[in-house]
């Protein structure tokens, strides 16, 4: 399949590959690459922010700081390798936004754009709107707005949607938070907000979540603590600006993990990835159901926070079923789709439980894995949290996607690997949300 947009206009047609070979670089990480701009947007300073070939959100996130007069120059070389320089709008005393106020502020398809962007804007005394797609526009934003509210913004959701209107103020007042969802979006976006107070505010979650925000501020000079499920802030604070170079996305690259790991004929290689430990939890539990993966990691450099390193994973090894619950979860919550498809190639019954999250992403992702796993001949069951998955028999299949870029690549994944007949992906564009070059290197892979 070419790479060429035009062409994803229609459906795609995805069979089982002969082997899959070869070496990959991802597109920059979705959840880092959200969090070098908009942090370095809150600097003082300027910044060059590289992000290779980076997916729809992440421009996003961009043009909503363009939109706010922060983005001073934006340049693409001919390998797709997208450079932002960015001047921070923060005083050297506080961090903070930059433009007058009165900005409609889009941000497409990405919730966790504007979740941060809610917390950032707290602390800026202006009103902006937040403005989504329809699938970002029926996802829950109370979860944000509720806590901006204790400490002092004026946050408006449309029945608990966006438009979310933010009128800002500061300072903002320091508080305890104690959350009932432990979700990465909020925990970024009531500590951007808390730069912006006065005194010490607290994060309690009640389980582990990916700890980007806390790593980045903390990198760039910030006084910010994580310590297990707890994070301290002392506000006011500001921050200098650093260049960062964005790793590849882990989460794009459990595609071909999992594709390395069913396929029995694999050997696939992949570069420059970011190796978090709170996003690693794919490949445990693949290494857990049999998967053969090696991995070579480097510490954070001069100019990334985050570790990364080479992942290699081969195929030809039997999976068998795996039970996730608890605080496993969280570490592998945008991966579940394609565990779902991993589940339904092993030996035996597979359960999920605790995850009742995956209701509330881009789209219902318990609804639409259990119906496309049942569509490819798999045995799949809906649970209100999870799922229960095993093998069945692999027919041909129509897959409805609601645009959601995991379901597009998770089933083209179990296709290619042999878990479906020959599939039929209704909107392979939607894809490019985090992974614009899924499908040019899936063409790269085959040999
Ligand atoms: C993200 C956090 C996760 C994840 C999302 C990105 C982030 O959501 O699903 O794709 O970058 O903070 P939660 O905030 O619900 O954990």
């Amino acid at each position: 399949m070419s790479d060429d947009p035009s062409t994803h206009a229609q459906d795609a047609l995805v069979s089982a590959a002969p082997a899959l070979l070869g070496s990959l670089r991802l597109p920059a990480d979705k959840s880092v690459g959200h969090r070098a701009l908009l942090f370095s947007a809150m600097g003082s300073g300027a910044a060059e922010i590289r992000l290779d070939r980076p997916g729809e959100d992440i421009l996003s996130m961009a043009g909503v700081l363009q939109t706010l007069g922060a983005v001073r120059s934006i340049e693409t070389d001919t390998a797709g390798v997208v450079r932002v320089i960015i001047d921070g709008g923060g005083s050297p005393k506080a961090a903070s936004l930059p433009g007058r106020g009165g900005e409609t502020l889009d941000c497409g398809n990405a919730g966790t754009a504007m979740r941060l962007l809610a917390g950032a804007l707290a602390g800026r005394p202006a009103v902006a709107t937040l403005t989504g797609d329809a699938s970002l526009s029926s996802r829950p934003m109370e979860r944000v707005a509720g806590p901006l509210r204790m400490v002092g913004a004026e946050v408006a959701t449309t029945n608990g949607h966006a438009p979310v209107v933010v009128v800002g103020r500061r300072p903002l007042l320091a508080v305890d938070h104690t959350l009932s969802v432990a979700s990465a979006q909020v925990i970024g976006c009531l500590t951007l907000a808390a730069l912006a107070a006065e005194g010490t505010t607290t994060i309690t979650v009640p389980g582990p979540t990916r700890d980007h925000t806390e790593r980045m501020l903390a990198w760039l000079g910030a006084p910010v603590r994580r310590e297990g499920q707890l994070t301290t802030i002392e506000g006011p604070v500001g921050f200098d600006d650093r260049d960062i170079a964005v790793p590849g996305d882990i989460s794009s690259a459990a595609a071909w993990l999992v594709a390395g790991a069913l396929h029995p004929d694999a050997h696939i290689i992949i570069e420059d990835v970011g190796l978090n430990p709170s996003r690693t939890g794919i490949i445990d539990v693949l290494r857990d159901m049999g998967a053969e993966i090696r991995v070579a990691s480097e510490g954070p450099t001069h100019d990334c926070p985050e570790p990364v390193g080479t992942i290699t994973v081969d195929g030809g090894h039997p999976l068998h079923a795996i039970d996730l619950a608890g605080d496993r979860v969280a570490d592998i919550i945008d991966e579940l789709p394609l565990i779902a498809v991993a589940m339904a190639a092993a030996d035996g019954v597979s359960t999920l439980r605790d995850a009742a999250e995956l209701h509330f992403k881009e789209s219902d992702r318990i609804r639409l894995v259990v119906d496309g796993l049942q569509a490819i001949g798999a045995h799949a069951e809906e649970r209100q949290d999870g799922w229960v998955v095993s093998r069945g028999t692999p027919r041909d299949a129509a897959i409805r996607t609601e645009a959601d870029h995991r379901i597009a690549i998770s089933f083209a994944i179990a296709a290619l690997a042999g878990v479906a007949g020959t599939v039929d992906i209704d909107d392979p564009a939607c894809a490019a949300v985090s992974y614009p070059t899924f499908w040019m290197d899936m063409e790269r892979l085959i040999p």
